[in-house]
C-alpha cells in the first residue's frame, strides 16, 4: 500500500527511517517500463536525458558537486548512458561506468556511445545498483539523475554508492522526492503506481540514509524545476508531439488520455508542494 512504513518493510528501520512504500512494484515492473512503450514515451517527452531539466540540470549537478576534468565516475541507474556521455563530452571526465538492470537500455547506450565517439571511455554494466560487484573505492564520484526513485531498497543503494567512491570522493544525484507539504496515503499510492516507484522518501529521509551510509551531506534541496517542466511535457505531448506520442502507444487514444490525466495529477501534486526534484551532494570522509 502507498502508506508510510518503517523501511525496509518488515526488516527493521535503520535510524528509524520511514518512507512511503508501494509493495506491488518490483524490479520486473520497472524493467518492463524501460524496455517498452512507457520508456519510449518518457524519452519522447524529455529527450535522451530522461530527467527533469535535461542539460541544465546535469550542468547544475556537475558544477555544484565540483566534478573535475580527468575524474572517473559511476552512474547508478544510467539507462542509455546519457549522463555518462554528458560527463565525458562536456565536463572532461576521463572514464564513466554506467550501471543499469535493463538490457535494452544498455544495448541502446552502447550504440549511442559509438554514434557520439565515446565508446572507448564508457563501460555499461548490467547489474542491480544495490550490489554492483564493482570494486570498493574505485571511483572519484558516484552520479545519479532522477532514477534512484525506482530502487526499492534505498538504504542499500546509499551504502553501495558510499562503498564505490574513494575517501574524499563525491556522491551527487538529483531525484524525485516527497515535498514539504507531504503526500497523503491515497495520493502516494496513486502517484507511485503510475510512476512505478516502489518507495518514496523526503529530502530529510534521504539525508538520513546518506548519513547512515557514512557520507557527509553538503547539499540537499529542492531544485524548483519540477512543476514548470511537467507543464512543458504536457504541452509537448498534447500538441506538437501528439502524433508521435500516439504512435508510441500503438495509436491507443484512451491510453494517451489516461497518461496525460495522471501527468496532470503529478503536476498538481508538485504545484501543491507535495513532490519536488531535489539535488544532493555528499562526500565520503
Ligand atoms: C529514469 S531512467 C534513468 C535516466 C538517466 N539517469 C538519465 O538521466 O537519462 C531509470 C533507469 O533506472 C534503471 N533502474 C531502476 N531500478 C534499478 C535497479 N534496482 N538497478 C539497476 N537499474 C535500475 C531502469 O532500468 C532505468 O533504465
Amino acid at each position: 500500500m502507498g502508506t508510510r512504513h518503517p523501511y525496509p518493510p518488515g526488516k527493521g528501520a535503520p535510524n528509524g527511517i520511514v518512507m512511503h512504500v508501494l509493495s506491488s512494484i518490483s524490479t520486473t515492473t520497472v524493467q518492463a517500463v524501460y524496455a517498452g512503450a512507457e520508456g519510449r514515451l518518457w524519452e519522447l517527452a524529455m529527450g535522451e536525458q530522461i530527467h527533469i531539466g535535461g542539460l541544465a540540470s546535469s550542468l547544475d549537478l556537475a558544477t555544484r558537486a565540483g566534478i573535475a576534468a580527468g575524474a572517473t565516475g559511476v552512474d547508478l541507474c544510467s539507462c542509455t548512458g546519457a549522463g555518462c556521455r554528458f560527463l565525458v563530452k562536456l565536463r572532461g571526465v576521463a572514464r564513466m561506468t554506467g550501471v543499469d538492470m535493463t538490457p535494452e537500455m544498455l544495448a541502446l547506450g552502447r550504440q549511442r556511445d559509438v554514434r557520439d565517439g565515446v565508446s572507448g571511455r564508457i563501460a555499461h554494466l548490467q547489474a542491480q545498483v544495490t550490489g554492483t560487484g564493482l570494486p570498493s573505492a574505485g571511483f572519484d564520484f558516484c552520479w545519479g539523475e532522477d532514477a534512484w526513485c525506482y530502487v526499492t531498497d534505498k538504504p542499500a543503494l546509499a551504502r553501495e554508492a558510499a562503498r564505490l567512491v574513494r575517501s574524499g570522493g563525491t556522491v551527487a544525484f538529483t531525484d524525485w522526492v516527497e515535498g514539504p507539504t507531504g503526500l497523503s496515503a491515497a495520493e502516494a499510492q496513486r502517484f507511485m503506481a503510475f510512476m512505478k516507484f516502489p518507495s518514496f522518501p523526503s529530502i530529510s529521509e534521504w539525508r538520513d540514509m546518506l548519513g547512515t551510509a557514512g557520507l557527509k551531506v553538503e547539499l540537499a534541496e529542492d531544485t524548483g524545476r519540477f512543476s514548470p517542466h511537467v507543464d512543458l511535457y504536457l504541452g509537448m505531448l498534447g500538441g506538437q508531439l501528439g502524433y508521435d506520442a500516439l504512435r508510441t502507444l500503438g495509436f491507443d487514444q484512451a491510453m494517451l488520455q489516461a497518461v496525460a490525466g495522471e501527468m496532470v495529477f503529478v503536476r498538481d501534486l508538485a504545484k501543491a508542494g507535495k513532490l519536488v526534484q531535489a539535488i544532493f551532494v555528499a562526500r565520503k570522509p
